[in-house]
């Protein structure tokens, strides 16, 4: 499985998310796969630059975002430099893509990246559709001409087989909601064909996440406790101790059910619920992570109202310094309704799931960055306990950590030694750095790599983004109904906001002080 050479082209390659990750992540990438089997670099930018001032911006990325353990030596930096090119150009500006084809043919003559061309948007998401009929208009969606044996790739299961290619990786937002998904979409699809589009969720590049499928898929024990009858109930967290940074005019028209639940909760939450794949490939899989989203029916106005509870991070200490509120936060309106915080209950209808509560919820600035799915099993169906004697016991669970101290841990209970019948809750576990010693790669590196070998399986296919839309606009056209709420200012001890909710409160992450919460039934 070697990557074949391609042109990497960069929209909003001077951005956030370029210099931070993708940059990094494909000197990495590169250096892993040397000449002649690599790849070029091409920014498609608007900032007036030249080939040399990009490449000395994108060397101070990588020098400042790469870990140290795998910075490039001075050999490797120019190496890395000689593959990468700047195209001058407005997203709006026909002629930018004339210049932008003209240099991919330069490339696949002189570089030797053979017509293949991965097209990567890290843009605002209202530059998207512009830049997509732009890509159509110029031919670009298509291999160049300087390809060796100049055919495409056709059906529905993409690979290499030889033949040369065209791709476009897209970053979230993938919409707003579903009627702009569905037109992106519709957008996307007048100019690529579906086998030609990755949707991007970097938490389907985290190994953590791929490894609920394997120890779904490879333990012949857990899978027929996988159900309804064996599990009381699901949760799936996904908590930051970071505040909204620099992203304050982003954040304030997404929120956290946006930026989080629609995508990254979404994916956790298909690959633990869903039927085994006939094959592990990416039509079989996504086949299987489409029907468990469409087994979640949209809330009722009700439900919506009753089951999430939204809430806004205020100041605090967090990591022992004082941060601020995120109506403080530089670029937030004061009177902003933005959730930063939001916990729901919801159940997938089906034969699996049938009466199983799902609880989901994410967070900003909470006092502990955690990442985890938890299946609390049903108690014994007879004690033969005292309860004096089975105080120190929790219910099975198993909790997998995917980020950080990632490993999985099953609760079990054992008998305290000594005289009396005392029992308690321990722990059975694995952890990853401890089992294989090795940090795991960067997200980004697993997708981008998948992208250009052409496997999708790791990526989000159309209906299934628009499934997962389906039930948070049920959500969000709720909120956006109703009156401005009143702000309730409560300490939360722990436990006590998720209490409202039941079982909740097994998932609190100890000394959670959110005190700015709405609940919409209140
Ligand atoms: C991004 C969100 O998609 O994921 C960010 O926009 C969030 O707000 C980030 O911080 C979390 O990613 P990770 O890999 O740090 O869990």
């Amino acid at each position: 499985h070697m990557p074949q050479p391609c042109a990497i082209v960069i929209f909003g390659a001077t951005g956030d998310l370029a210099q931070r990750k993708l940059l990094p992540t494909l000197a990495h990438l590169m250096h892993d796969h040397p000449l002649p089997q690599s790849f070029c670099i091409v920014a498609f930018a608007r900032r007036p630059l030249d080939d040399e001032q990009w490449r000395a911006m994108a060397l101070k990325s990588i020098n400042t975002y790469m870990p140290e353990d795998d910075r490039l030596d001075e050999e490797g930096q120019k190496q890395f430099a000689s593959h990468l090119f700047y195209c001058q150009s407005t997203f709006e500006d026909s002629q930018g893509y004339q210049k932008l084809k003209q240099l991919l043919e330069k490339l696949d003559r002189e570089q030797g990246t053979a017509g293949n061309r991965l097209f990567y948007l890290a843009t605002p998401p209202e530059t998207d559709s512009q830049i997509i009929a732009q890509l159509g208009a110029a031919g670009l969606s298509h291999p160049g001409q300087g390809a060796e044996n100049g055919h495409e790739e056709h059906g529905n299961h993409s690979n290499n087989h030889g033949k040369s290619w065209a791709r476009i990786i897209i970053e979230k937002p993938f919409g707003h909601d579903l009627a702009t998904a569905q037109k992106l979409n519709r957008d996307l699809g007048r100019v690529f064909r579906e086998n030609q589009i990755y949707r991007i969720d970097h938490y389907m590049g985290k190994e953590t996440v791929q490894n609920i499928l394997a120890f779904r898929f490879s333990n012949g024990i857990f899978e027929p406790l996988w159900n309804q009858r064996y599990i009381d109930h699901v949760q799936i967290t996904v908590a930051e101790s970071l505040g909204i940074g620099t992203r304050a005019e982003f954040y304030e028209s997404e929120g956290a059910i946006r930026d989080i639940v629609q995508n990254h909760i979404m994916q956790v939450l298909c690959l633990t619920g869903m039927e085994p794949p006939v094959a592990f490939d990416a039509e079989a899989i996504r086949d299987e992570k489409v029907k468990l989203l469409r087994a979640i029916n949209p809330l009722t106005p009700d439900e919506a109202k009753q089951d999430v509870v939204r809430a806004q991070y205020v100041a605090g200490e967090v990591d022992g310094k004082h941060v601020v509120g995120y109506k403080e936060e530089q670029g937030v309106k004061p009177d902003s309704t933005t959730e930063t915080f939001v916990a729901l209950k919801f159940f997938i209808e089906n034969w699996r799931w049938e009466d199983v509560p799902f609880y989901i919820r994410t967070g900003k600035r909470l006092p502990k960055r955690s990442t985890e799915v938890t299946i609390q099993f049903k108690r014994v169906p007879h004690q033969l306990y005292k309860p004096s004697e089975t105080k120190g016991l929790v219910p099975n669970r198993l909790t997998i950590r995917i980020q950080p101290d990632e490993g999985i841990a099953l609760k079990i209970g054992a008998k305290v030694p000594g005289a009396a019948n005392q029992l308690s809750s321990v722990d059975m576990s694995f952890s990853y750095n401890q089992a294989f010693g090795i940090e795991s790669p960067e997200a980004y590196e697993r997708l981008i790599a998948d992208c250009i070998l052409g496997d999708s399986t790791l990526f989000i296919r159309r209906d299934e983004i628009e499934a997962s839309w389906r039930i948070i606009d049920s959500i969000t056209k709720v909120w956006k109904q109703l009156p401005p709420r009143r702000c309730i200012l409560i300490k939360l001890e722990p436990g006590g906001l998720l209490r409202r909710m039941g079982c909740l409160s097994a998932m609190d992450v100890p000394g959670i002080t959110l005190s700015c919460l709405w609940h919409d039934a209140a």
